[in-house]
């Protein structure tokens, strides 16, 4: 057994959703067209995963949920957002700056559809957002105040709501949001209520690559009981719950995290389900937002990148290849899941060496892999890079390689 297997068999243990990433030899044909076309690296999505991941969570929500929504975060891949694939089932789009909310509206999405989270809304974007008919997230004390300012042009038609935040896991307070525990979210809700701003919707997102389904049933009950609480001061409904992001898809434990173990969607979406149905006064009004990116798209990419050298040195081998940190910048984040196929597409699983893949910049630290490699690894090769779709291409930059090659859907 290789050590690519031995990687798919460890994570496969607990989920029936593992193993979902495109199958280079069953698209060989359709790949080599694309990569003789080009001599450059290339993101490549397959839409059938993307599709999949969309489905399990709405079935998830259609069984644990009467009113829902998803809203993808079109941070996590633009490209992806580009191609429409998740509008054309019914999601909204997520967004986090005035930049995002202009390509949701240049998308297609009317404002009712988009959801605007972030640290920083200026005056115009929050005027524009509000008047149509956005759902706008107040994400900390300037923001609430200008909201209170801005009061008349906002306040009666406004879709606001309030993202709270509780304990980081490392005990800390996060930099988003108003912190429940420490009273600030029930203070900001007085302040509005004084100003007869009515709060329609709550946001709490806990983080990213949450793999404990334990925390999403604490966050749910917080979140309960602090609506229970708003809705009791402001004696007007709440309609919308939204736990966020933050699901995990099945790349590899980030650096730094001890255990790690990725659940089926489902899991996370039961547990938000139960403690909402548990501890909400009114949750039969409610609709049930998730603002995923990752989950939706991580698995379905992967990165094709060339290999131009070859150096076998005291016992390890050291791989030259076009592609680079700064195009796969989460390199930094989790070590990367890799496979060798040779020109031809025929994937090398025989003996492996230890081996670091460096990228194409002049930084010496430009390396992406570091790890088992097969012995038989030659110039002209390809790696490819799985799960890889979630922030790399939005966060990728062109130093030095002067390119950040769109995504091309098989
Ligand atoms: C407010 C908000 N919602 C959703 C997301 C998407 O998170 P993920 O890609 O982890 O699902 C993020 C990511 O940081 C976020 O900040």
């Amino acid at each position: 057994m290789g050590i690519f297997e031995k990687f798919f068999v460890r994570n496969t243990a607990g989920s029936n959703e593992q193993g979902h990433f495109p199958d280079v030899v069953l698209h060989k044909k359709k790949i080599l067209e694309i990569l003789h076309k080009t001599s450059r690296p290339v993101f490549l999505a397959e839409k059938r995963i993307l599709l999949d991941r969309y489905d399990r969570l709405e079935n998830a929500l259609k069984q644990n949920w009467k009113k829902y929504q998803i809203a993808y975060s079109l941070k996590t891949n633009y490209d992806i957002a580009r191609s429409r694939i998740f509008q054309s089932q019914g999601a909204w789009a997520e967004v986090v700056s005035g930049y995002e909310y202009v390509l949701a509206k240049r998308l297609g999405f009317s404002g009712s559809e988009i959801i605007c989270n972030g640290p920083i809304k200026r005056d115009n974007e929050l005027i524009a957002a509000v008047q149509q008919n956005a759902l706008v997230h107040i994400d900390n004390q300037d923001e609430l105040l200008r909201v209170m300012r801005l009061g008349r042009i906002l306040k009666d038609k406004a879709r606001l709501g309030l993202r709270i935040s509780t304990l980081l896991p490392s005990g800390k307070t996060s930099r988003f949001g108003f912190s429940v525990p420490n009273g600030e979210a029930l203070a900001a809700v007085r302040l509005l209520h004084s100003s007869h701003i009515r709060l329609k919707s709550i946001h709490l997102h806990i983080g990213s690559d949450v793999d404990s389904v334990d925390s999403y049933q604490k966050a749910a009950k917080l979140m309960a009981l602090f609506c229970n609480e708003v809705e009791r001061i402001q004696k007007f409904p709440v309609s919308c719950i939204d736990m966020g992001g933050g699901f995990p898809a099945d790349g590899k434990a980030p650096y730094g995290y001890g255990h790690w173990s990725s659940k089926p969607i489902s899991d996370y979406i039961q547990a938000i389900a139960y403690s909402l149905r548990r501890y909400l006064a009114r949750p039969n009004t409610k609709t049930l937002v998730v603002e995923p990116g990752r989950y939706l798209v991580d698995n379905a990419v992967i990165f094709i990148t060339r290999i131009y050298n070859v150096n076998r040195c005291n016992g390890v081998i050291q791989v030259l290849t076009d592609g680079s940190v700064t195009l796969l910048p989460l390199s930094y984040y989790r070590p990367q899941i890799v496979k060798v196929y040779s020109p031809l597409c025929i994937r090398k699983t025989g003996d492996s060496l230890h081996g670091i893949i460096y990228g194409a910049t002049c930084q010496e630290n430009d390396m992406l892999y570091e790890g088992g490699l097969p012995k038989d690894i030659s110039i002209g090769d390809y790696v490819v890079y799985y799960s890889v779709g979630a922030y790399n291409s939005s966060m990728g930059n062109r130093f030095i390689t002067g390119y950040n090659k769109p995504t091309i859907f098989i």
